[in-house]
């Protein structure tokens, strides 16, 4: 048995033997425990922070002396002096081991360290960014042996790191001789590691040891918004969120909008580009100054985004993607320099990584909703929804996922609806409806009180009730059925019919006052039979969507609903399966993910390899194209009804009582011809 000092580290539980004098940063390298370090053991950038504990461990079978570790030394001593330690705590590239010992490795000195994500989610990102900061001392040039700077720089990196093959572009190359020099022949190099090729390329560097943080943005570019999350790379905290419209909205409001702006106009596809690059430039200078961090900081970006955001990102005309077979120009993630994307100087040398693309209609932002929710290591088979424009679905569970995108269009999120409005304070998210009285009661943005409750007016004096937002809209739709006012058809009843003076006639049809202030020179909020029909296109086309790849699933029932997206986190469950938008679940099986897919950015950000990964379950994932397939149009007119002409919704029924109505006076359609749309 081996006469050396036993080391155990804890948390991982990693032991061995190690002879007297070995400094506990070499023992922790050689178990392959994950401790920290920038500056290679050379006492300077206190990364490497562990904390020995002393006395009886049974659990691990030692006894730690008081001397297990080398006495405190000057280099310690010179950090505490300057930085302070926190007591107990010592550096692990100093202290030496003398005999048995137990070593404490903090979160803070773990390189992998767990970033916990939202409170809801128990899940976690482990730390391992694409880029790291090292710093080196490098070789002085010599008349009689000469080599060139940067050659010398990757000796450094080889003989201190054990890093070889290392790159550099050309604006590292023109900054390096001054900031060698500056360094007096010290520096810290951030690398970035391609996952793909396994090699190191020097992206940034900095005289001397750098320590003002190294910085990445999770972009979600959307065909409505760009939100950006600043991260820091070395911890995975979001230390500012921000985001803007997309300014290409003046192309365009849908992305078929966009697509035929492409078209139809020389050079358009240019246009949208340059647009979107503008918007990602002030983003990134914005969110760097409001987190009071220079741009040059922001070292990396990971995109997801739909395919025609992601082709006029890069540049790519997206006409391809407007017509069948719905083309891609590549769907694998592409690794670009923002200097390829021609973003602003300040992020020179920045790298970009774009997710891939699953197919012509399901884009990077549904990849990053599946490295985010995880629809392949799911044991129960999951429908995950992420609605927006267009919505996005994903069905699977261990054995086989699918993938779909569907034309909703934008009437779930208020748009083309006669009060529709953003999500914004002053409109209406809530609504309920009386089904004896018939009466509504409401609630908006902004106030926390229903609009029969005392305070109300008062509340909402400032904001006014001004809309009614994509959640309000499905809720009020949902309502209207349950209180008998709508039947399964979408028609709205007469006054008569329903013995409600808000039912009031609109030319042939009806419409549903919630509220009237234009006596008082307010908006008059009505949901009108042409907000039905948008709502139930919209609706149908998410559930033929769901239900294609049920089919191609040969299944009938799912065990469980994601609702992603912003829009997502804001559905009722109920409502959303009295309307018939999602198949038929308990209601706690419909789950809200929130923004899945900023989250699948901020993932693949922090993490090298859930690029790996999600490269691969990409490739894996079987694609549905929705356009083509004849059993879509069949599935689309059953999802018509409200919830559903065929389908029983046996588990919607055992809690809501839908009344049977029918208002069909003849003559109206139903509802079942449609423009088929993308967008
Ligand atoms: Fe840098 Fe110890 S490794 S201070």
């Amino acid at each position: 048995m081996s006469k050396d000092p036993l080391v155990v580290f804890t948390p991982s539980g990693k032991r061995g033997h190690f002879p007297v004098g070995t400094p506990v940063l070499t023992a922790a390298r050689q178990l392959g425990v994950d401790l920290d370090s920038v500056c290679g053991g050379r006492g300077i950038c206190s990364k490497c922070q562990i904390t020995p504990s002393y006395g009886e461990f049974s659990k691990h079978g030692v006894t730690v002396a008081d001397t297990a570790l080398s006495e405190w030394n000057a280099v310690e001593q010179r950090y505490d002096d300057k930085r302070g330690l926190k007591p107990g705590r010592r550096l692990g590239c100093q202290a030496t081991i003398q005999s048995d010992v137990v070593i404490d490795v903090p979160p803070e000195s773990q390189v992998h360290k767990q970033v916990v994500r939202k409170a809801a989610s128990a899940r976690v990102i482990e730390m391992d960014p694409a880029t790291r900061l090292f710093f080196i001392e490098v070789e002085e040039p010599d008349m009689h042996s000469p080599t060139g700077d940067f050659e010398r720089v990757k000796r450094a990196l080889a003989d201190q790191w054990d890093i070889t093959g290392v790159t550099a572009d050309l604006p590292i190359l023109t900054k390096l001789q001054p900031v060698l020099r500056k360094g007096n022949w010290q520096i810290t190099v951030a690398l970035y590691r391609d996952h793909a090729s396994d090699q190191s390329k020097i992206i940034n560097l900095w005289p001397g040891l750098y320590e003002d943080g190294i910085y990445g943005l999770a972009i979600d570019l959307g065909s409505t918004t760009v939100a950006a999350h600043l991260t820091n790379l070395v911890t995975g905290e979001v230390v500012e969120s921000s985001g803007l419209m997309n300014p290409q909205i003046r192309f365009g409001e849908d992305l078929m909008s966009r697509v035929s702006y492409a078209m139809m106009n020389k050079n358009g596809d240019q246009e949208m580009t340059r647009a979107v690059r503008d918007a990602i430039n002030t983003l990134a200078v914005d969110i760097a100054q409001s987190a009071e961090l220079s741009p040059h900081q922001i070292l990396e970006i990971v995109f997801v985004c739909n395919p025609v955001m992601h082709h006029l990102l890069v540049g790519v005309d997206p006409v391809e993607l407007g017509q069948a077979p719905f083309a891609l120009a590549t769907s694998d993630a592409m690794h670009l320099s923002a200097r390829d994307l021609d973003l602003t100087d300040l992020l020179a040398t920045t790298q970009c990584y774009i997710l891939p693309c699953i197919a012509g209609h399901v884009g990077a932002d549904a990849a990053a909703v599946a490295l985010s929710e995880e629809p392949d290591k799911s044991d129960d088979l999951v429908l995950i929804v992420d609605v927006g424009t267009n919505a996005e679905l994903l069905l699977g569970n261990k054995t086989r996922v699918l993938a779909c995108s569907s034309p909703t269009g934008p009437a779930f999120e208020g748009a083309q609806i006669s009060s529709g409005q953003r999500a914004a304070p002053g409109a209406i998210e809530r609504i309920e409806i009386d089904p004896t009285t018939k009466e509504p009661r409401f609630r908006v943005i902004g106030c926390d009180l229903w609009s029969d409750e005392d305070g109300f007016d008062a509340a909402t004096a400032s904001t006014g009730i001004t809309g009614i937002c994509g959640s309000g809209i499905i809720e009020a739709v949902a309502e209207l059925r349950i209180a008998g006012l709508m039947d399964e058809n979408g028609l709205i009843g007469s006054p008569e019919a329903t013995g409600t003076p808000r039912s009031v006639a609109e030319g042939r049809t009806y419409s549903y006052v919630i509220h009237d202030a234009s006596a008082q020179g307010g908006p008059k909020i009505t949901v009108t039979q042409g907000d039905i029909r948008a709502i139930q296109l919209a609706k149908s086309a998410l559930y033929a969507g769901a239900r294609l790849l049920m089919d191609e699933m040969d299944i009938d029932a799912v065990d469980r609903v994601v609702l992603a997206g912003a829009f997502g986190a804001h559905i009722s469950a109920k409502h959303a399966l009295v309307l018939g938008m999602i198949p038929d679940v308990t209601l706690d099986k419909v789950q809200s993910a929130g923004n899945a897919a900023g989250t699948g950015a901020r993932i693949a950000l922090c993490n090298v390899a859930a690029r790996t990964r999600i490269e691969q379950t990409v490739r894996n994932i079987t694609k549905v194209e929705t356009a083509i397939e004849p059993k879509f149009q069949d599935h689309f007119v059953a999802a018509n009804a409200i919830p559903h002409k065929t389908a029983p919704f046996a588990h919607l029924r055992s809690i809501v009582e839908l009344p049977q109505v029918s208002f069909n006076t003849g003559g109206g359609d139903d509802g079942a011809r449609r423009r088929r749309r993308r967008g």
